[in-house]
């Protein structure tokens, strides 16, 4: 199976993230950036009049691949901007995806509000969506000190504790792949 990841990572720690799972699948990485040096506020900026910011990323041809999973940050519960535009302009070229993030957390709704998101920009819906949560690495006393999540900088050792996760997100972004070549042979062999 050819899989490739597509990440955007503003403070890095969603780039810990694609480094690791590139290592454990052997796949190709494609990195998204912002085309203008991004500067914290711009995010509020983004948000605020739902812009789709300019970015910038090597060629890759998309159709090649049977896999692609996306990961970037959570900004005020939707998807970073920048992978937005990326997911926008190339949606005619993907079909099986997945996406996996390394946000703050906190909020049990807000895996819906992103496979609903991923769902509307897509016109297809994700064969698995995971959320990695700092909250759940933040000890009892920093869970409610502001800034303990946006500044936290994630680690490989702090990745360890969700290896369990990251198994359960790649099997199940493999599931239904397999499920459909499966069937694709099968309708061959009649
Ligand atoms: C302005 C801003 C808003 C955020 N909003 C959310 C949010 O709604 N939900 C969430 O889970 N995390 C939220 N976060 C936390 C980020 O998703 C988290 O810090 C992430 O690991 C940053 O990824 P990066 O280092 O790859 O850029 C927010 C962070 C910032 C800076």
């Amino acid at each position: 199976m050819k899989t490739l990841i597509v990440y955007y990572s503003f403070t890095h720690n969603n780039e810990v993230l694609a480094q690791e799972l590139q290592k454990q699948l052997e796949c190709d990485l494609l990195k998204i950036e912002d085309l203008k040096k991004r500067k914290g506020f711009s995010i509020f900026l983004d948000l605020l009049f739902n812009r789709k910011p300019a970015i910038k990323f090597d060629p890759v041809t998309l159709t090649d691949y049977d896999r692609v999973i996306f990961i970037a940050p959570i900004w005020a519960g939707k998807i970073a901007m920048p992978l937005k535009t990326f997911l926008t302009n190339e949606r005619a070229k993907i079909t099986h995806y997945s996406f996996i993030t390394l946000c703050g957390g906190g909020n049990k709704n807000q895996h819906n509000k992103i496979t609903q998101e991923l769902t509307f920009i897509l016109h297809a819906s994700p064969d698995a969506v995971t959320e990695l949560w700092i909250h759940d690495l933040l000890k009892e006393n920093q869970k409610n000190s502001p800034g303990s999540v946006t500044n936290y900088k994630i680690t490989n050792g702090d990745l360890l504790m969700f290896q369990h996760s990251i198994h359960k997100f790649i099997s199940q972004s493999e599931t239904s792949i397999i499920h459909a070549s499966s069937e694709k042979s099968v309708s061959w062999n009649h």
